[in-house]
């Protein structure tokens, strides 16, 4: 039976079928020569269409929604692709057509006068700037120095290249305080995500005194860097900007596991491949990863404290909820419509950007053995959101480092509703 047809449930599991062609980005030049098209999904139609499309060629997909899906277009495949949506009939239009330019301004180098402030400040980070790893460390380093007190930092784990995961615990000194749990950058190439939960924790730190009342009542356990690994890699030398994986050792040039499919509730289902090219590879089976392990036994030992969970990530400003891995509600949805669209109100009126809300396989797609589904099936966390940040697709995955503050500030919005929901309801 052919591959991907629409008829076939089966047919999300793209890039099973296909090991001849090169899903992974090779090289940076291709990447910095490349376009980005949206194609329009208009209607099943459509869908089955773009669908028969992909499954038999080089489609690299960036982003998907129910309407659009954003697909890489590198150099080579131009002319190809072009022929082929227009053969299948479906409309696009070029979103980005320098991805490389874009790029270029994506982080730019540090001024003297940013560094002269920096080395006066104990520790390496801006919020202007994307930094590596170590930076990052540096810190969260730094706030547990300094706020001895009510700030503790562990080791929750090490990734496949020995990198630490390093999670912050903010305190609110209430012993029986519900917590929330906050992660970022498991896609590495989503550096915004890491950005804006740092720039969370700051508030939770150093302005602590400016928090309203409820969210100085819950704890917080933070991951800002679920997957060095493939954040460094994004960044290196060799970079492949648009690297989304971890690192796990593979074959070639076909290594890595997509940890937002890793997770151990209804692994393997729709929306995952189990080909070791995909950009949305499971791994070998659930929680095979030492990053998706770490997350999941710290988050077992702490039920049912943890009654939050929000894993940040980009692009297309969503507020999602479970279920992911099919069109199902859990039965406590309204409860997690109305806190999502409390927190999409606030970033609307002090951000002035709309955030959408809502069920997260029926407003994007389904995909399984991701962290939210397991968060809220294992972990029994009430309030399980994906934050997909901004932007809605100009930049993409390469938004400037001058939104790390608002993207921060939207981001904020959504910890403080959940805060308020938890201390309301305990
Ligand atoms: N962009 C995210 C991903 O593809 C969305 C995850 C939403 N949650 C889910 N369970 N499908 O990984
Ligand atoms: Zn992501």
């Amino acid at each position: 039976k052919e591959s991907g047809s629409a008829e076939d449930e089966s047919s999300e599991e793209y890039g099973v079928n296909r090991p001849q062609s090169p899903t992974q980005i090779s090289s940076n030049e291709e990447v910095s020569g490349a376009k980005v098209f949206r194609v329009s999904i208009k209607d099943k139609n459509d869908e089955r269409d773009f669908e028969r499309i992909r499954s038999k060629t080089f489609i690299d997909m960036l982003h998907r929604s129910k309407s659009d899906v954003d697909i890489l277009v590198r150099p080579s495949t131009y002319e190809k692709t072009k022929d082929l949506l227009r053969s299948a009939n479906l409309d696009y239009e070029i979103l980005i057509d320098n991805l490389g330019k874009r790029i270029e301004l994506e982080n730019p180098a540090i001024s003297e006068e940013t560094a002269e402030l920096v080395g006066r400040q104990g520790h390496k980070l801006t919020f202007e700037h994307y930094h590596r790893v170590e930076d990052q460390h540096g810190y969260l380093d730094y706030l547990a120095e300094t706020y001895k007190d009510y700030v503790t930092l562990e080791s929750i784990g090490t990734s496949h290249e020995g990198r630490e995961l390093k999670l912050i615990k903010i305190s609110s000194g209430y012993p029986n305080a519900s917590a929330i749990w906050i992660d970022g950058g498991i896609h590495a190439r989503e550096w915004i995500a890491s950005a804006t939960v740092l720039h969370i924790v700051r508030e939770l730190t150093e302005y602590r005194d400016n928090l309203p009342e409820e969210m100085k009542q819950v704890d917080y356990y933070v991951v800002p860097m679920v997957n060095p690994d493939g954040y460094e890699f994004s960044h290196s030398a060799y970079r492949n900007r648009l690297w989304r994986k971890n690192r796990a050792p593979g074959s070639g040039s076909c290594q890595g596991v997509d940890l937002n499919r890793n997770y151990g509730y209804k692994w393997g289902g729709k929306g995952t491949s189990n080909y070791k090219c995909s950009d949305i590879f499971r791994g070998a089976g659930p929680n095979s990863e030492p990053e998706t392990k770490a997350v999941a036994n710290y988050i077992g030992k702490k039920k049912p404290e943890i009654q939050g969970f929000l894993t940040f990530h980009s692009y297309g400003q969503y507020i999602l909820y479970p279920w992911g891995y099919d069109k199902k509600l859990p039965p406590d949805y309204e409860d997690l419509q109305r806190v999502g669209d409390i927190a999409a109100q606030r970033i609307k009126e002090k951000q002035g950007v709309k955030y959408k809300v809502g069920n997260s396989a029926n407003m994007l797609y389904a995909a399984a053995g991701a962290a939210d589904d397991w968060a809220k099936a294992y972990g029994k966390v009430k309030y399980t959101y994906t934050v997909e940040l901004r932007d809605e697709g100009s930049y993409g995955f390469v938004i400037p480092s001058s939104e790390i503050t608002a993207c921060g500030k939207d981001g904020f919005e959504v910890v403080r509703a959940v805060a308020e929901a938890l201390v309301k309801t305990s």
